[in-house]
């Protein structure tokens, strides 16, 4: 809230009015930020004091009350209204460099991954990277069938009828035949967005804090009539499935996608050397403001599609481009405190408290602080960082961001530091429950030792088990898992709780629709995206427990290598950390090493952990992994390369196996089904032999992998 906003009591009610639509307006962002994007922009209590503030003004002056008031909301307003779409292709993101050296690792890569020598020439195109919101669209004969966000990149969400009225975007190709996926990002020019804004506060409706949000809002509109009214643009800079391919290179894709009639950035240029890549980046930046459209990097591409294709996907990136951003926006402003949030896993962070500041066109009262050997100045190794200058609360800080990513501090400025101020002592005990913080050995962090008896940690490992890449429950974000971990009469202390709650609704007289911001509709529809999520797939129920370690690609690996939940829990009950078969057969997972192991181990053995997961096991039909690519030849196989490759790097082999869905292990052992083996191969080969496996040489290999199932 601005240090100067006015007494309720105090408003006359022209300022009423124009104090709800910024309230709106905020609260809308930080619902947004908290539910859609999971970045949270403000605190918890500062939320619940807007919000206060709002239905105080609303019940002063009741016929103020806004159409969209946020009084009326639980959680993120338009998510979920829109029809779901599973991409046919997922949706990738790209991966960051933020200094030229990255940008160098990343050519390194590429050519390293397709054994490129040192001299041999490789195109790559420089492009802006848009900053907008990235839409998906299907053309079939030529006719736009369907427009879809990104969302969780497997599926988005339905906003036909919306892109439908955006002008850029063709509704008929003539001539086209069979499908064509068309993938660019939907924008707002500076020039729109202002004049936008204009029209909403003339008409007393919500102003949008940048162009991305106001594009992302327009798009995401349930009624079409108001997406029409908005000035949505949108350029073209891929394709997703094809019928045939629009060309050999990125360039050529963009050049058809230009004679089709979309939009393309005019920006565009190939290079073939680093210094050029960096110089078309550096034109860019200095022309950014000139653009009329935000845009926050430049996104390199291996030009040729036939290597693109070769290079293929990390989890979640391709190993054929990256986005290099641009630096971040800073700012100088006061620390006013520091507040210890504890974390699922019990982790203390600290978390600045500053006194608001606009960076980059964003106002920032949070920033993270690490932990505390960041706090005094040092690294994790105890090297001076910062020349050693700690930071203290009262200190005027140097605060950053770049791009989405959550503020950080820099730097103090020790001329303005008061001569009373004294160092910050970190806590060594829990700020929620109280237990010891220990940090262990080689830890830079310090974790309540309280386990489940911390609320924290309880509610934090919560929110973590319903959030997007978990069960991703609809109706039940963070803020719903406060509300009723809080709860006497209706707790949700456990993940077996969410799935008990319809039934001790019913056996309490559902009494939950009579409550605050529930209705009959809405408990109806919790309930029923409860029901819903009962049938779980092995990968995100594994990462929904929450074990340290263990992320969402993680959580892929081992769906991967157990299949089905039984078997899961049968390798894991019986494995002990460091011996036995259970525990080799944990580690033979390539990105599986002894510190996940035994963070998973840990999860299955320690009782308590255990028992939670039983109780909620039960009430869930787990489904298997699919084996990936099943119909290839090698899918569900465990191959190991040894000696030396003559057609392809180590790296192209193994990524290769791995997209038809066999497994890749650096070790021989019986359960290997193929050992590869190229010339100068040693102790491998022979211990392949001596068991008996399938050897194959390098050429044997490709033909398997060449032949049809
Ligand atoms: S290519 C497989 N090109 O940035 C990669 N993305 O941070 C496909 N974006 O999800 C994306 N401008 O929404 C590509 N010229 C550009 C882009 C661009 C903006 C967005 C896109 C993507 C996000 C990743």
């Amino acid at each position: 809230m601005p240090a100067d906003a006015k007494d309720v009591a105090e408003l006359t009610a022209a300022e009423a009015a124009a104090e709800l639509a910024r309230l709106a307006d905020v609260l809308d962002t930080a619902n947004r930020a908290y539910h859609n994007d999971d970045a949270p922009t403000i605190s918890d209590a500062d939320y619940d004091a807007l919000k206060r503030r709002n239905s105080d003004i609303e019940a002063r002056f009741p016929d103020l009350k806004r159409g969209d008031s946020p009084t009326d909301q639980i959680g993120a307003p338009v998510s979920g209204a829109f029809a779901k779409i599973r991409h046919a292709q997922r949706m990738m993101s790209l991966g960051n460099a933020f200094s030229d050296d990255d940008v160098a690792d990343f050519v390194d890569q590429v050519r390293k991954f397709l054994g490129l020598a040192s001299d041999a020439r490789l195109e790559l195109t420089a492009e802006p990277k848009i900053d907008g919101l990235s839409l998906s669209l299907r053309y079939e004969a030529g006719k736009l069938v369907q427009a879809a966000t990104r969302g969780d990149g497997e599926t988005g969400e339905n906003v036909t009828a919306n892109a439908m009225t955006v002008a850029d975007i063709p509704k008929y190709i003539s001539g086209m035949d069979g499908v064509l996926e068309v993938r660019g990002e939907v924008y707002m020019s500076h020039a729109d967005f202002a004049a936008l804004n204009a029209r909403q506060s003339e008409r007393g409706e919500k102003t949008f804090a940048n162009p991305r949000n106001a594009a992302a809002g327009s798009l995401r509109q349930l009624d079409a009539a108001i997406t029409r009214a908005r000035p949505l643009r949108f350029f073209a800079y891929a394709t997703g499935e094809i019928s045939a391919p629009l060309g050999a290179t990125q360039q050529d894709v963009i050049t058809k996608l230009a004679a089709l009639g979309f939009a393309t950035n005019p920006e565009l240029q190939v290079f073939d050397r680093l210094e050029g890549l960096l110089g078309h980046y550096r034109r860019i930046e200095d022309r950014r403001a000139m653009l009329g459209y935000d845009i926050d990097g430049v996104v390199y591409k291996v030009n040729d599609l036939g290597l693109q294709a070769r290079l293929g996907y990390r989890s979640t990136t391709p190993r054929w481009a990256i986005a290099h951003k641009f630096p971040a926006e800073i700012a100088h402003t006061m620390l006013e405190g520091i507040e210890i949030q504890v974390g699922r896993t019990g982790a203390l962070s600290p978390v600045a408290r500053l006194r608001p500041v606009t960076v980059g066109g964003v106002v920032v009262s949070n920033a993270t602080l690490h932990n505390e050997d960041y706090i005094a100045g040092r690294d994790s190794r105890g090297n001076p960082i910062r020349d050693g200058r700690d930071i203290r609360i009262g200190d005027w800080v140097e605060v950053y961001r770049a791009g989405d990513v959550i503020p950080k501090i820099r730097d103090v400025d020790p001329s303005r530091r008061s001569s009373d101020s004294a160092p910050y002592v970190f806590p060594e005990t829990c700020p929620e429950c109280g237990s010891p913080a220990l940090r262990e050995e080689g830890d830079s962090v310090r974790r309540c030792t309280g386990g489940l008896i911390c609320p924290a940690q309880a509610v934090e490992k919560l929110k973590h088990f319903v959030s997007r890449g978990a069960f991703d429950i609809e109706g039940l974000g963070a803020k719903q898992i406060e509300v009723f971990f809080a709860d006497d009469v209706l707790p949700i202390r456990e993940p077996a709780d969410i799935f008990t709650l319809a039934a001790r609704d019913a056996a309490n007289l559902a009494k939950l629709k009579n409550r605050d911001g529930w209705g009959e509709k809405s408990v109806a529809n919790l309930f029923a995206a409860i029901e819903e999520k009962r049938r779980i797939p092995l990968a995100r129920l594994i990462f929904a427990l929450g074990i340290r370690h263990v992320g969402e690609s993680s959580a892929a690996l081992l769906a991967q290598h157990f299949r089905t939940w039984p078997a899961l829990e049968a390798a894991l009950g019986e494995a002990r950390i460091g011996e036995g078969a259970a525990w080799d057969d944990l580690l033979s997972i390539d990105g599986v090493g002894a510190v996940m192991a035994a963070a998973i181990v840990n999860a299955f053995r320690q009782p308590d952990s255990r028992a939670a997961i039983d109780r909620l096991v039960c009430h869930l039909q787990v489904i298997p992994a699919e084996a990936r690519a099943s119909d290839s030849p090698v899918a569900g196989l465990i191959v190991v390369f040894t000696g030396s490759l003559e057609k392809m790097t180590r790296a192209e082999a193994k990524a290769t196996a791995e997209k038809l869905g066999a497994r890749v292990s650096g070790s021989v052992s019986a359960k290997t089904d193929i050992v590869v083996a190229g010339p100068g191969a040693g102790s491998k080969a022979k211990k392949a032999a001596e068991l008996g496996l399938r050897i194959l040489d390098e050429d044997e290999w490709l033909a398997l992998i060449a032949q049809n199932p």
